[in-house]
């Protein structure tokens, strides 16, 4: 595969229009790279970048012709694909193990010099649910393909247009009731998004990261304790209840059929794990980042919210 000359402070962010891709776009200009945004809908990235130098061009993590025209010149590569819903071909196995390891093989063969995978954390390969063993598993052939690879697991992330803060401060404020996952004592450490992409830009900007981040908010939280403190914050009067998950998972299968899928399978099978960050894998500390507190997230969505 051709080798070519390529500038050393180029990125190309696959997946750079999503939640967590467009913030690391923006953390790489910030911090001087020449920034190349792939995703599958480039014509999305004009009304998320506005006037930024970011270049947006057309990649699908599964077709390996359109990921080797999208790694042109690019020295540095982050793949931040997501899948939460499988749907024909479109499975956990195919985006999260198969087109994570091709990635990698591309990244290799063209001699890209830093690969930072985006997986989560509590990905097992060993797991009984389908989309934690593919995060697993996607890990295991992305080191195999490319041993150098930084991988980065972010814990529940939270910011503008998430799919939990957002929605736990919206049902809250609707309902006088709020159904938990279970009995609500799943731990978690949610993390601002912002937090996360600053901590890819650092990786890359420094080229010696260790292989292996996890990256957790400040505070762990017992589920049904986070829920009253996001309702709090957001002057919301209500209950929480515990709602058992076999429940759950019906509710999800049904939502799985809606047009915006307001609730996955993945997502209850992940509220039955604690996540949190484990102790002995690097994290915040040794990139210099001091994360910011859940409470000051919601806060900014307020402010944000109370200026519209
Ligand atoms: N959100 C969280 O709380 C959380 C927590 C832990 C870990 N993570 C991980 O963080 C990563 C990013 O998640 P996210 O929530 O930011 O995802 P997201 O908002 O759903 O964004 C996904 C991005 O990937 C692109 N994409 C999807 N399929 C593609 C394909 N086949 N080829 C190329 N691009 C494709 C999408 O654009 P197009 O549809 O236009 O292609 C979009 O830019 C994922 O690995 C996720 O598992 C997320």
């Amino acid at each position: 595969m051709a080798r070519t000359k390529r500038e050393a402070r180029s990125a190309v962010v696959l997946g750079g229009t999503g939640f967590l891709g467009r913030r690391i776009v923006r953390h790489l200009l910030e911090c001087g790279f020449k920034v190349r945004s792939g995703s599958r809908h480039p014509e999305r990235a004009h009304s998320i970048f506005g006037e930024a130098a970011v270049e947006a061009v057309r990649a699908d993590v599964t077709d390996e012709l359109s990921l080797n025209a999208a790694l042109a010149r690019c020295a540095n590569v982050v793949n931040a694909v997501s899948l939460y819903v499988e749907h024909g071909e479109l499975t956990f196995d195919a985006i999260h193990v198969r087109a994570a390891a091709r990635v990698a093989r591309v990244a290799r063969d063209v001699g890209i010099s830093q690969l930072v995978h985006i997986s989560g954390i509590g990905s097992d390969p060993l797991s009984n649910s389908d989309y934690i063993s593919a995060r697993g598993r996607g890990e295991n052939a992305v080191r195999e393909a490319f041993p150098g690879v930084t991988i980065i697991r972010p814990a529940v992330m939270v910011g503008p247009d998430d799919a939990f803060l957002t929605t736990v401060a919206r049902l809250a404020r609707l309902s006088p009731v709020y159904p938990l996952f279970g009995s609500g004592k799943t731990r978690l450490q949610p993390v601002h998004v912002e937090d996360v992409a600053e901590a890819v830009a650092r990786v890359l900007d420094r080229r010696d990261s260790a292989p292996c981040y996890e990256l957790g908010g400040p505070r762990v939280y017992l589920y049904r304790e986070l829920v009253k403190t996001i309702a709090r914050q957001s002057s919301a009067h209500t209950l929480p209840v515990p709602m058992p998950f076999v429940v759950w998972s019906v509710m999800a299968r049904l939502a799985e059929q809606m047009p915006s899928v307001p609730l996955t399978r993945n997502q209850v099978e992940l509220m039955r794990h604690d996540n949190v960050a484990a102790a002995d894998f690097p994290g915040f500390e040794q990139l210099g980042i001091e994360p910011a507190a859940v409470e000051d997230v919601v806060q900014k969505l307020r402010d944000r919210e109370t200026e519209r």
